[in-house]
């Protein structure tokens, strides 16, 4: 047991400004947050309550057993992307547990836009069934939905990873054996009829929720056929006479129950192949975090103190602790689950890249999950490095994070950019999950290096052509290349653009990562082979 000592100075001017500044950003998370929960404007929040309808969220707490925890993924998805739209894309998707068993659930929100899928409502649907699909977790789909937002058809109709994918998921999880269960609780029409359609068991509300291919006008506009809501998808008719649902609900309480029930057939309930130890807290208060991480993206953050507020008791068994000093390594445990840490204490050098190529090896050969905390800069530059074989350095450290297939997780808790972001498991390489605290950032580079090199290229342009330019100019030229780059890197454009899975605070850290810890550790082992090191 090596219990890590905190040098930090909760009394320093540092600490207090640090501290002052983060809680501000909380409470920015906390506000936006809130106009997420809220969902669609109080008029139409209204209408839905009196047609006898209960709210989504309202219908996810009833769904799961009382006092588990919803752990919310891509909450921000869509934050400022379209008009009248609040943050979360029209469709509420999580992990939560029913009658004992972890499942992804799904609800659209038919307050918003009449809970219709925009191009990124499709994103955030696919990405929760990938989700569920890696860890086999049964997919509850709470169908309440006028299909596709027409206006955004290039984001949701023709590519892969949009509405069409939903379905070819649909089919790829149930071949794989992941239950899926739809309960139509208002409309679904055109596509959307087929979420239901391509689940096992689908539960249906009578007088309110309707599936089918065209709506009665679309009907009477294609074939001159007249013929009600009711009688061409009515939950009666589907139960009764075209089976195309299996359980008749009276109302959503009554859906809802019936779910739980059949979530309760399910089968046996995957058990974790880990065995984790008593939890503990970890021996310094996880909030001093706040103070911790610095408010100058010049002045680097003492990631060490970061680990010792993160793992249990704060202990932690670091692995190379005298080489490769710009990268942390080492085992640790959240909430009794063990853990393999990479985090970041300065620039990336060839010793580091060895050190944590080395470290990802042992964790897939202890069958342990690796945590990316990712706070970057980059890759080392110059002739000594590149001398040095950087990019052979940087190659392994990449094949090995690429190929470990045991459960791994990125949180950006600083600045992570360039090729640092891409090797400390960017998400290009599939995290199983990927978050960013507030102060999380990330581009190809900073917004001062970014506006450096466009000037420079710009300043050799004017130089072949006999111009110049005066410093004003010069400044002129840079000021929004500098802006574009600092809107891009935010945490919050990251969740907008479900480039994250989401922003959580430094103090949730710990049980979003037990969760998540938990639900991977029910997956079978998957065995790595890893690709060649370039030696
Ligand atoms: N595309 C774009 N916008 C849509 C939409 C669609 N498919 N369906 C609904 N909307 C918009 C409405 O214009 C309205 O926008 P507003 O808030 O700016 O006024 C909002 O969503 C709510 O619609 P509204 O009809 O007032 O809500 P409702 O609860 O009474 O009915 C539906 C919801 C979904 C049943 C109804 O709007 C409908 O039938 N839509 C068309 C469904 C369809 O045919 N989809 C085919 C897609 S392939």
């Amino acid at each position: 047991m090596t219990k890590m000592k905190s040098l930090l100075d909760t009394g320093s001017d540092d600490f207090r400004k640090n501290n002052a500044q983060y809680r501000e950003k909380i409470d920015e998370l906390h506000a936006l947050r809130l106009t997420q929960r809220v969902g669609g404007p109080e008029k139409v929040r209204n209408r839905h309550i009196e047609k006898g309808k209960i709210l989504p969220r309202e219908r996810i707490e009833r769904l799961v057993d009382p006092g588990t925890p919803f752990l919310e993924l891509g909450e921000l998805a869509g934050l400022n992307m379209h008009k009248g739209v609040p943050p979360g894309a029209g469709i509420i998707t999580g992990i939560g547990v029913i009658e004992g068993r972890q499942c992804m659930i799904i609800a659209n929100d038919a307050t918003v836009k009449g809970g219709t899928y925009f191009g990124i409502t499709c994103r955030k649907h696919v990405r929760a069934q990938k989700i569920a699909w890696k860890n086999r977790l049964p997919v509850i789909t709470l169908v309440d939905s006028g299909g596709a937002f027409l206006p955004d058809q290039a984001n949701l109709f023709p590519d892969e990873g949009q509405f069409g994918s939903i379905f070819h998921q649909q089919v790829g999880m149930s071949g794989d054996g992941v239950p899926q269960i739809a309960v139509v609780l208002g409309p679904c029409t055109a596509g959307g009829a087929y979420i239901p359609a391509l689940c096992d068991e689908v539960v249906i509300v009578r007088g309110q929720g309707f599936m089918y291919l065209g709506g009665p006008e679309l009907t009477f506009a294609a074939t001159g056929e007249k013929v009600e809501a009711e009688e061409l998808g009515g939950g009666k008719m589907h139960s009764s006479v075209s089976g195309v649902t299996d359980h008749l609900a009276e109302d959503d309480a009554h859906a809802l129950a019936i779910t739980r029930d059949i979530v309760s057939h399910l089968g046996e309930k995957p058990l974790p192949r880990k065995t984790p130890t008593e939890p503990r807290a970890p021996a310094y208060p996880t909030e001093e975090i706040y103070g911790i991480i610095s408010r100058d993206p010049k002045v680097p953050t003492e990631n060490r103190e970061i680990i010792a507020r993160l793992v249990d008791d704060s202990d932690f068994h670091e692995f190379k602790p005298l080489y490769g000093d710009t990268i942390m390594t080492g085992w640790g445990r959240i909430h009794g689950h063990e853990v393999g840490i990479i985090a970041n204490t300065g620039v990336l050098f060839v010793e580091a890249a060895l050190k944590a190529t080395h470290f990802i090896n042992l964790c897939v050969q202890r069958d342990i999950p690796l945590l990316f905390l990712a706070d970057v800069n980059g890759f080392m530059v110059g002739r000594e490095v590149e001398q040095m074989g950087i990019a052979k350095a940087g190659a392994k450290m990449i094949t090995a994070m690429s190929s470990a297939r045991v459960p791994k997780f990125t949180i950006i808790t600083g600045g992570s950019y360039g090729a640092g972001y891409l090797a400390m498991l960017g998400r290009p390489f599939q995290p199983d999950a990927m978050f960013a605290w507030p102060t999380g950032r990330s581009a190809i580079m900073g917004p001062e290096q970014a506006a450096s090199v466009l000037a420079q290229v710009r300043a050799q342009i004017n130089e072949r052509e006999g111009e110049s330019w005066t410093p004003e100019e010069e400044e002129a030229f840079k000021a929004p290349i500098r802006k574009e780059y600092e809107d891009f890197q935010g945490a919050y454009n990251f969740a907008s653009n479900l480039w994250i899975d989401s922003v959580i605070e430094p103090c949730e850290t710990r049980d979003v990562m037990a969760l998540m810890l938990d639900v991977t550790s029910r997956r079978p082992k998957v065995e790595t082979n890893f690709g060649v090191f370039r030696m």
